[in-house]
């Protein structure tokens, strides 16, 4: 478990079985579907290339990040913060950790997809150092478009 220290205290730790309700309810809430909890299940028990992790404030749970680590790039899942909670610096710290684990992992390039009318995350994405690459046309099952971006590591710089 790791501590960091954005506006306040908040807690980092590995996603676990005991999460994939609460996150199953934020994914429903927040994108009008989930991945469904049998999916979530099988992400955390038995997929070796998936990495989730959740944040805490008081040992309530307020979001939570996922990444797909496929050497040598990586590719972010998810990331999501509870409404109450955004601009906080929660999400920072949920991607800080994944760029720690990113590093360690001597990972090249890390990308994402996101919505592109979806201007909140575009915006913390870029902030972060992501840069967008391309448009992917009628990406998501409702006809959206997504931008693919991408970040660099730098894994390949010993
Ligand atoms: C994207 C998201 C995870 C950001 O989490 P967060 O905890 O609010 O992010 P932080 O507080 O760490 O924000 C860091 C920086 O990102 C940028 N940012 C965050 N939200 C933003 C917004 N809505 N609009 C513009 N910039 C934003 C800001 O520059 C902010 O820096 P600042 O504090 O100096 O203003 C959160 O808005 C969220 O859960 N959105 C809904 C789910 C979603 O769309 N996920 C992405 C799917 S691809």
């Amino acid at each position: 478990m790791k501590k960091v220290k954005p506006m306040f205290d908040v807690t980092i730790r590995k996603m676990d079985v005991s999460d994939i309700r609460f996150v199953d309810s934020v994914e429903r809430q927040v994108f009008g579907k989930s991945l469904s909890e049998q999916t979530l299940s099988n992400e955390l028990l038995y997929n070796k290339l998936a990495h989730y992790y959740m944040a805490l404030i008081d040992h309530q749970r307020v979001g939570y990040i996922g990444v797909w680590i496929t050497e040598p790039n990586a590719e972010i899942t998810n990331i999501l913060v509870l409404e109450e909670h955004r601009q906080k610096g929660i999400g920072t710290a949920l991607l800080d950790t994944v760029f720690e684990l990113c590093k360690a992992m001597s990972v090249n390039d890390l990308s994402l997809e996101v919505r592109v009318f979806n201007e909140g995350a575009i915006g913390f994405y870029q902030k972060h150092g992501f840069k967008i690459i391309t448009r992917r046309k009628k990406y998501y099952d409702n006809g959206d478009d997504a931008f693919l971006m991408v970040k660099h590591i730098g894994g390949d710089v010993k």
